[in-house]
């Protein structure tokens, strides 16, 4: 079976899960969206209000600051990675994912990880790094490194929303990331 297939059915498997108790706030699950065959993979927290209601990640605010800084300085469209979330289910209003929710989303995110097989994996904000470098050391001290995770080199950078309540530094911050996960890519091919 192709990854494109196994993917299609970890997606229909995952859009009746009741695993956590954000299964009864959702509009709908919001399972990770892009090329099956990606090299690069960008993991955020979770859906928005936007994302609920769409089906999709990042398509508010924060996906169009994402969508600029991967077109400008990695010279991608989003079809062409792959983009996922540590939890598939909206937290209400916009909360923080808590951990049992984070652990019951896992086996989906780490399956799409290794489906994709991408060479690269950005990780937007805390969240996203701390469970997959499962750490506590926050974002700050972590960017503008590279770690190994599971045979993949792991770029983490602060979330697109830090960036557009930050300003400048933080999104000159995040330029640097991409372009550092850029160069990455072109090792991994
Ligand atoms: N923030 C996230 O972490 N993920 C989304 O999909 C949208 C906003």
């Amino acid at each position: 079976m192709s990854a494109a297939e196994e993917l299609a059915r970890l997606r229909e498997a995952a859009s009746g899960c009741t695993r956590c108790a954000l299964a009864a706030g959702r509009t709908q699950v919001v399972f990770g969206v892009g090329d099956p065959d990606a090299d690069l993979m960008f993991v955020g927290e979770g859906p928005g209000r936007d994302e609920d209601l769409r089906g999709e990640p990042f398509v508010g605010r924060s996906g169009k600051l994402l969508d600029l800084l991967m077109r400008q300085e990695i010279g991608i469209e989003r079809d062409r990675c792959y983009i996922a979330n540590v939890v598939l289910c909206r937290p209400p209003g916009n909360r923080d994912p808590l951990p049992a929710e984070i652990d019951a989303c896992r086996p989906y995110l780490e399956g799409q990880i290794d489906l994709v097989a991408p060479g690269v994996v950005v990780t937007l904000g805390n969240f996203a790094t701390k469970t997959l470098l499962d750490t506590t050391e926050g974002i700050s001290k972590l960017r503008g490194r590279v770690f190994a995770f599971r045979g993949v080199h792991l770029v983490p950078t602060y979330h697109p929303a830090a960036a557009l309540r930050g300003g400048g530094e933080v999104v000159a911050e995040m330029r640097a990331d991409f372009v550092r996960a850029k160069a990455l890519l072109r090792e991994a091919r």
